[in-house]
């Protein structure tokens, strides 16, 4: 079978990898890709918003399944077009992929379906909104209504930066037509963690748990970025707390999926908050995290295609999904400046050594080639993965392999996965 993967990150070479496991896959397209993606991979230029040309691809190539990767081509509608052109693809339509794409309808949707999740106002109304969060006070989070690349929520401390955070996204237009709308939640403080689940808007099948690390910083300071980190499994989501997930969260969701028609065949991951043994969901995503799905896929067991393939054609009850019971460990390693601007093309050195190393790999985020070195490309460069007997054992696996690679300006947290270690391992 030939499959086609849509987008050029971690979270893109993670899936190329483990597709690559699968006996049944003997020709892999990405597009556009990057430099670690082309070791397992036909690597192609095109545009992941240009349908036609991508289903030109797909034609001409008879590439047999598509995968996507990133929300923006969902939220465009990829799934639909491909769909209705008789393709099989792994993604939510437009209908479904607007839980992410809409903060508003996402909220809407959960309480149409009384899932656990803050107290919240939609307004369009910059006047509005401001007189709404002096009434409420702080702490308080506003949140820019469409897509805006991870950085449309503001958790405000006081009054003051709640306002600046209104006028930045409803007057500055910080993030265009993103900010048209906002969505001003009640502040819910306690513990983060991902809840990714297969589904194919029948049966639902959850992955491993994982916990992310937004801040670019050691201890969660500095601003928030795409994710600096991630590790799985997290003590935080334990077996209880999984059914408690499944039974307040994802059956729910579920109904709501059924009741309202939705094409949904692809990944849910809920960001969730955990307070007082009680899960709140904080957002819907509509695809696999990054970087969580780097840490995730190393410990999955099973064929990641045939689960691919039974979720786009809606048989995912026939699926097989087994999880190694092994950890894992995922260090982001950012160019120097990001989130903010940085430089690209610095060379990056070590990659062999570390990619050699017992039980790691290492996926490319923003890499390329300058003819003769592998060079840095992008904000997030690299995602340096390990597995372990627990996250400790991963951890120090991770941090080794990080440390036989450089580049000029690099920098990455030396906290990954301490809040597990700290607490429990076990899952
Ligand atoms: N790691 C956060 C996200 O994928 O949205």
């Amino acid at each position: 079978m030939k499959v086609l993967v849509i987008g050029g990150g971690g979270r893109e070479h993670a899936i190329v990898w483990k597709l690559a496991q699968s006996r049944r896959v003997d020709k892999i397209y990405c597009c556009p890709g990057n430099t670690g993606i082309a070791d397992l991979a036909e690597c192609v230029n095109i545009d992941p918003m240009d349908f036609g040309a991508l289903l030109n691809l797909v034609k001409y190539e008879w590439i047999d399944l598509t995968v996507v990767g990133p929300e923006a081509p969902l939220a465009a509608g990829i799934a639909t077009a491909f769909r209705k052109d008789g393709r099989k693809i792994f993604g939510p339509g437009a209908d479904a992929a607007k839980l992410e794409a809409s903060k508003s309808f996402s909220k809407d949707f959960m309480r149409r379906y009384a899932l656990p999740t803050a107290e919240y106002k939609v307004f369009n109304s910059y006047v509005h909104a401001e007189d709404y969060v002096r009434l409420k006070g702080a702490p308080i989070v506003i949140k820019a209504d469409g897509l805006a690349a991870g950085k449309g929520v503001i958790v405000a401390k006081t009054v003051q930066e709640a306002a600046d955070a209104l006028r930045l996204i409803m007057k500055e237009r910080a993030f265009g037509e993103a900010g048209d709308k906002v969505v001003v939640e009640d502040c819910i403080e306690g513990e983060e963690a991902s809840f990714m689940a297969f589904t194919d808007g029948k049966t639902i099948i959850p992955m491993v748990s994982s916990q992310d690390h937004k801040r670019i910083f050691d201890k969660d300071h500095g601003p928030n970025t795409g994710g600096m980190g991630a590790y799985s499994p997290a003590p935080v989501l334990g077996p209880e707390m999984e059914k408690t997930v499944m039974e307040t969260v994802m059956k729910p969701f579920l109904r709501g999926v059924q009741a309202e028609g939705m094409d949904f065949r692809g990944v849910i991951y809920a960001g969730l908050m955990i307070k007082d043994g009680k899960p709140y969901v904080l957002e819907f995503n509509c695809r696999f995290g990054d970087p969580e799905t780097q840490a995730i896929l190393r410990r999955l067991d099973s064929d990641f295609f045939e689960i691919i393939l039974s979720t786009s054609e809606g048989k995912l009850a026939q699926a097989n999904v087994q999880w190694k019971q092994e950890s894992s460990v995922c260090v982001v390693m950012a160019s120097g400046g990001y989130p903010g601007s940085y430089q690209k093309g610095k060379i990056i050195s070590g990659l062999d050594k570390a990619g050699k190393m017992k039980d790691v790999v290492v996926f490319h985020s923003g890499t390329g080639f300058d003819g003769e070195h592998v060079v840095t490309d992008g904000g997030r460069v690299l995602g340096v993965t390990a597995t372990g007997r627990d996250v400790k054992e991963a951890k120090t696996r991770a941090y080794e392999a990080v440390e036989k690679i450089s580049f000029e300006g690099m920098q990455f947290r030396t906290d990954i996965a301490d809040r597990a270690i700290k607490g429990s391992t076990c899952e």
